[in-house]
């Protein structure tokens, strides 16, 4: 209820305001975090990139080939990678994320038990193939086969939703710098995921981060992986196209 009046308290007092330039979620940090975030031995999820570093280097426990023994050299091989997805998998037409593609590799490659979404295993290696990447600009395709998949994306972040009727849109473009709850809102891209939040006391996923948005708002909460989140990830990721990934990030 505090959460509804404090919005509607907003919306009706602000102009909309025009679509400025889109910035990452760090802008929006206070001080005091942003140096922490960009300290690595104060920011704990360079923990995760630690262990998903050792683990990409490990042998499956049954046996079999490690990530490392495929991709060699990774800190080479996968510079980049994390920039272009969400893509859309050639060989199945399914919009895969980053989490996607290793849980790929894994199953069809390494064939192994899939991690699953949200386990310390795939946060770990999403956490390390991501930070590879960071400061390179995200170049997602938007075009082609990704093209429906955007679209959908886009509809889902401009449609009304919850019992508080709000999109996406209306919090992520027009009350960006207002204070909700104590957070800036920034534009909403995610450009720092998987990202060690200080109210989860850990690290999450994108996914992770979008539920809590849409539980923000009383709408549904798509599960870790769903089509819904996938679409949404790539719209997202392409209105961030050319900012820098900035992978492990800290938020609040
Ligand atoms: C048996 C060999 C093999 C193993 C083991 C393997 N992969 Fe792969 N991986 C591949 C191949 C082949 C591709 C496809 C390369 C391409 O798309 O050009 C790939 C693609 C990828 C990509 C996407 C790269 C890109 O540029 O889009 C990532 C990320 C990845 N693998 C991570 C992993 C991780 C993490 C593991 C361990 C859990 C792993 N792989 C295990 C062979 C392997
Ligand atoms: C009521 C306003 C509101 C709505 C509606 C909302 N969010 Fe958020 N969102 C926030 C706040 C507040 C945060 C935390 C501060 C920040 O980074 O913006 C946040 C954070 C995020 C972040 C993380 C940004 C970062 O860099 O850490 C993403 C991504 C995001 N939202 C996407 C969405 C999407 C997609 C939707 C629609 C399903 C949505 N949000 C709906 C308020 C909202």
């Amino acid at each position: 209820m505090r959460l509804s009046l404090l919005l509607i308290g907003l919306l009706t007092v602000l102009a909309p305001a025009q679509a400025d330039e889109i910035v990452s979620g760090s802008t929006f940090l206070s001080p005091e975090l942003h140096r922490q975030q960009d300290d690595p031995t104060r920011n704990p999820a360079w923990f995760w990139v630690d262990q998903g570093r050792d683990l990409f280097a490990a042998k499956p426990s049954g046996g079999g080939q490690a990530c490392l023994d495929c991709h060699a050299d990774p800190a080479t091989s996968l510079r980049g990678a994390a920039t272009h997805y969400p893509q859309v998998d050639p060989s199945s037409g399914k919009l895969l994320n980053l989490e996607g593609r290793i849980e790929q590799c894994r199953v069809e490659r390494q064939q192994q038990p899939a991690f699953g979404y949200e386990t310390a295993e795939m946060l770990s290696l999403t956490a390390y193939i991501a930070s590879l990447s960071r400061g390179l600009p995200m170049s997602v395709r938007t075009d082609g086969p990704a093209q429906p998949f955007f679209e959908a994306g886009k509809a889902f972040y401009e449609r009304r939703q919850g019992q508080l009727n709000l999109s996406c849109k209306q919090c992520h473009d027009g009350l960006v710098g207002q204070k909700l709850r104590g957070d800036t809102i920034s534009h909403g891209v995610g450009t720092g995921y998987p990202a060690y939040r200080l109210e989860w006391n850990t690290v999450g996923s994108l996914h992770r981060r979008l539920r809590a948005c849409s539980l923000g708002v009383r709408a549904t909460q798509f599960d870790y992986g769903s089509p819904e989140y996938l679409a949404l990830e790539l719209y997202l990721a392409g209105r961030a196209k050319g900012l820098p990934v900035e992978t492990p990030a800290m938020r609040r």
